[in-house]
């Protein structure tokens, strides 16, 4: 697809059913982001969620995609112990959840635990910028790599994680300058999320895209719908039926 030009589009799922939904849209990739740690769980960190329950949200989108790449994330420190440690996460991910590949944040640190998933046969796509599960260390969700060192650091990482042999790579927040800089100077596919026009594909949280969230509007987010609306004025039509004995009606019962 990058070389013929045609951009790649990847959303987030973490359950059956919005699994199908994405995947009978014809979303090319869904990806099982540890996203599902603020987004299912309500923690304020990627950093909890775990590999069990990641392989748990993975089996479910498995079980209703039929046609998109499936790329599940390794969660925080299911990789980055050793990279023993990090081919047996991937390889639970792949034979216990049924993922196509796995994602995995960093640049040089991470090369060795790549090498040693992609040389198992197991398809990594890298993940540079903003990466939520060192969090603790940046101190910050702002912009990345605005500055000339870390920008230059970054376009090593992802050199370094194409040669290392990840088949993509995801952009997060850093400049649009930067990204296509990062895209035109690879020959494996970026996406971005927060990262400009120059990728090869775009990346957004479901969840976020459809308007679910009230409170989360970083400017890299376009909202396609309004669905916390929707829903809660379901709910309310449903709650007054039901208090003024409107639902259910004689067509909505047995006998
Ligand atoms: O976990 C996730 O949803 C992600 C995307 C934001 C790229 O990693």
């Amino acid at each position: 697809m990058k070389g013929r030009g045609e951009k790649i589009t990847m959303l987030t799922a973490y359950d059956y059913t919005m699994a199908r939904i994405v995947d009978e849209a014809g979303i090319d990739i869904i990806l099982v982001g540890d996203s599902a740690s603020n987004v299912m769980a309500g923690h304020q960190t990627t950093l909890p969620i775990t590999l069990e329950q990641m392989i748990y949200h993975t089996e479910c989108v498995v079980r209703a995609a039929e046609r998109s790449l499936i790329v599940a994330d390794l969660p925080f420190m299911s990789y980055q112990v050793t990279d023993t440690g990090a081919l047996k996460s991937a390889g639970r991910m792949m034979k216990e959840a049924g993922a196509h590949a796995v994602k995995l944040e960093g640049g040089a640190v991470v090369v060795p635990a790549i090498r040693k998933i992609v040389d198992a046969g197991i398809p990594v796509m890298g993940h540079l910028g903003l990466t939520p599960q060192s969090i603790y260390k940046f101190g910050t969700y702002k912009v990345r790599a605005t500055e000339s060192r870390e920008a230059d650091q970054l376009l090593q990482d992802a050199r370094s994680l194409q040669e290392a042999g990840c088949f993509s790579i995801v952009l997060e927040k850093i400049p649009a300058s930067l990204a296509g800089q990062v895209t035109a100077s690879l020959d494996i596919p970026t996406i971005g999320i927060g990262a400009g026009q120059g990728c090869d594909g775009q990346v957004l949280v479901t969840h976020d895209m459809l308007g679910l969230n009230k409170d989360f509007s970083p400017r890299f987010i376009r909202r396609y719908a309004d669905l916390h609306t929707v829903m809660t004025d379901a709910i309310h039509s449903y709650q007054s039926d039901v208090k003024k004995g409107l639902f259910p009606d004689k067509s909505e019962q047995y006998g």
